[in-house]
């Protein structure tokens, strides 16, 4: 964690600011091993290899969640953040593609000067990409394996990375620029407050995407939901889907003459992802539209079996 930190990252239970009350190992300007607290409320927040954890009271489901997130990188992505391992069907380029795509920005020189938000960023892969040209990034994760990401670009000063969850964001309000938030919400313990979190970090004229699933539900999300609900063990799970997967893909290109067999590791992911969290959230474009309220510049729209929300952009 860089000293600098402190400028942005507050209590997520009272939005104090912090202070390093304690500091047993440091590099530079970075506390690598430490303890932070809040002024106002006192509360204690250990910093461990390097990441602070500012995680509220009562996160045990988001917690689990984080964990099982950090089985599946560990099996999808071992390269790490800076690696070119393929992460849901992207390769690090892919995802700056879809950066842009989704934001509708030119490039991400437009990003220039922008104090950014990468909410629930898993192994923050695209970070370092955002960092060449925002002011800074501020990129948190409820899973352990956002250690990955402070490895991967502890050598940026202006990346800040932490262990947080959606329903706390330990941000102070009105800061935030732009705020990416991809692939997080449908997994959050609790939607509405989430929501409430992003919008309430935002800057005057600052700018959001983000989206969580409509109410169809696939056959790909049942037998993922079949895993999580079996409980089948982390460590077989990748493993027994990429057997699934591979089966099936095999079928299928005998079926239609076609070698399937190539997406196999694909399809796994998606199979493995939908079985991680404690709950998944469906929505309507009317309740988030009631969420979202009268912001102006702002849309809500259904998306191929998404909901999505963008503002100013
Ligand atoms: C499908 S992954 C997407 C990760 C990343 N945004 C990406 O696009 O590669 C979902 C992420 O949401 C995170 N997540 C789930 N619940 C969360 C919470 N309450 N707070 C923060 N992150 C959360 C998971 O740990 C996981 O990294
Ligand atoms: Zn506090």
């Amino acid at each position: 964690m860089w000293l600098a930190a402190l400028n942005y990252w507050v209590c997520p239970a009272c939005r104090g600011s912090l202070t390093l009350a304690e500091s047993i190992n440091t590099e530079g300007n970075q506390v690598l091993q430490g303890t932070l607290k809040c002024s106002a409320c006192a509360t204690l927040y250990p910093i461990i290899r390097g990441v602070p954890r500012l995680l509220p009271s009562n996160a045990t489901a988001d917690l689990l969640t984080g964990a099982a997130y950090k089985h599946f990188f560990d099996s999808v992505a071992p390269s790490g953040s800076a690696g070119d391992d393929v992460l849901y069907g992207n390769t690090l380029s892919d995802e700056i593609t879809d950066f842009l795509k989704k934001t509708g920005l030119s490039s991400l020189a437009a990003l220039q000067g922008a104090l950014i938000l990468d909410a629930g960023c898993g192994i923050g892969r695209i970070d370092g990409a955002l960092a060449e040209h925002a002011g800074g990034v501020l990129a948190f994760d409820i899973t352990p394996a956002v250690e990955q990401a402070f490895v991967a670009w502890k050598d940026r000063p202006t990346v800040h990375i932490a262990q947080a969850s959606m329903t706390a964001i330990p941000i102070a309000d009105g800061t935030i620029d732009l705020a990416w938030c991809d692939g997080v919400l449908p997994y959050v313990s609790d939607f509405e407050q989430s929501l409430r979190e992003l919008l309430r970090t935002r800057a005057v004229n600052g700018r959001l995407y983000t989206w969580s699933y409509d109410e169809i539900i696939t056959l790909k999300e049942r037998i993922g939901r079949g895993f999580h609900n079996l409980n089948v063990p982390m460590r077989l799970r990748y493993p027994a889907m990429l057997g699934v997967a591979t089966v099936l893909s095999s079928a299928a290109s005998v079926y239609r003459r076609k070698n399937l067999v190539k997406n196999a590791p694909h399809f796994a992911q998606g199979m493995y992802d939908w079985s991680l969290a404690t709950g998944v959230n469906h929505v309507t474009v009317g309740k988030v539209r009631s969420l979202v309220g009268t912001i102006p510049d702002s849309q809500v729209s259904n998306n191929g079996r998404r909901v999505e929300i963008r503002i100013g952009l």
